[in-house]
């Protein structure tokens, strides 16, 4: 094992988090229980604002950056984890609270661990990440909610998902197009409606469609939607939604603010359900990657995501902040 490692740590600059990578040994861990040699983490939106320091996403510092991480047990006080396990932390408060996946070693709880299901490698479990999890999420509350119906049942409405060509989206689309879903794409970008069609989704509205305030009741066209925006394009999409229908909602890559009515859930009792992946209880996080296992096809995996160096995470975080990168981005803690 190597006396000393590289990883990404955000620390103390004037007042100001700012973000570099350093040399840490295993004595600098925190002293959890199960300690991973990690291949690999991703690029979420929320690392983005942690890695430029736009965000303020750790609360104490110095912070390893990095919410997910994907390795290989290397020793373990625990009797559920033995080495060689291959295993995933999504979430649990890496990055915030507790440090995160942007090293080649870390020290972990082992009640945040996740067994690698078998059809993924640790590059394709982090493909997948927090974003894609959360997109498993959000499509499981939408099929418990039971409003969404597949395409093959005469009159099935749409099932809309926003902000598709991000991390989140692009799951999504792939997950409900393999149930059968009929998948309508919200994205700013034309450029990506091939490589959207290519995941499943089978039509497609301007994302500025969805950003211009309309009135609080409007055509009914969603069955049920997967929304990672947030703001006034949540707000249009609940207006938009079906009588009895359901919008799950996880992000606010257009805002924290929800500048609606109640009008939808009264008139129409449209429900808008939170989903929140990071403190979300292991059976629901099994259930999630269980899904990814039996319905996110290996090629439209890797169509969806790059790899690319630790070192490169400054610029990448500001990519992914400005709505630039197109699915999911894997970082290589070793590079
Ligand atoms: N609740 C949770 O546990 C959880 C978990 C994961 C992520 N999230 C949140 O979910 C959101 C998406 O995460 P992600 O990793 O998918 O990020 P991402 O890859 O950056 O995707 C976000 C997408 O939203 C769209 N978008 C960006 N800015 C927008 C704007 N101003 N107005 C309208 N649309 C805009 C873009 O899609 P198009 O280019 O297609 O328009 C962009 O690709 C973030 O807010 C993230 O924090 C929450």
């Amino acid at each position: 094992m190597a006396d000393t490692f590289t990883a990404f740590v955000i620390e103390d600059a004037d007042g100001k988090p700012k973000g570099g990578l350093k040399p840490l040994t295993l004595a600098d861990l925190p002293d959890h229980d199960v300690l991973v040699e990690v291949a690999y983490s991703t690029l979420n939106y929320k690392d983005g604002l942690a890695v430029t320091g736009k965000g303020k996403i750790a609360r104490k510092l110095p912070m390893v950056g990095g919410i997910d991480l994907a390795g290989t047990v290397a020793e373990s006080r625990s009797p559920d984890w033995k080495p060689g396990d291959k295993v995933i932390v999504n979430g649990w408060g890496l990055s915030e609270t507790q440090w995160g996946g942007y090293t080649r070693f870390q020290r972990v709880k082992p009640e945040w661990l996740t067994r690698l299901p078998d059809v993924f490698s640790l590059e394709e479990a982090m493909a997948i990440g927090t974003a894609g999890y959360t997109a498993a999420l959000c499509v499981d509350a939408l099929e418990d909610w039971g409003v969404i119906q597949p395409a093959s049942q005469p009159g099935a409405k749409e099932v809309l998902v926003t902000g598709a060509a991000g991390g989140v989206g692009s799951v999504a689309v792939a997950l409900l197009a393999k149930a059968g879903y009929p998948v309508t794409a919200s994205t700013g970008r034309p450029e990506t409606h091939e490589y959207l069609a290519g995941l499943g989704a089978t039509s497609f509205i301007d994302r500025a469609a969805l950003l211009e305030k309309g009135p609080p009741l409007q055509k009914e066209r969603w069955a049920g939607a997967v929304d990672s925006v947030g703001g006034i394009t949540l707000v249009n999409v609940l207006s938009q939604t079906v009588w009895g229908g359901a919008v799950a909602a996880c992000g606010l890559a257009g805002g924290a603010d929800l500048p609606g009515t109640v009008l939808p859930h009264i008139l129409r009792s449209v429900t808008l359900i939170g989903v929140d992946s990071v403190a979300a209880p292991s059976d629901r996080r099994d259930r999630a990657w269980k899904r990814l296992a039996r319905h996110l096809d290996k090629a439209h995996l890797k169509a969806m995501y790059e790899v690319q160096p630790m070192s490169k995470l400054p610029e990448l975080g500001a990519k992914i902040l400005a709505g630039q990168v197109r699915g999911r981005v894997v970082i290589d803690v070793a590079k």
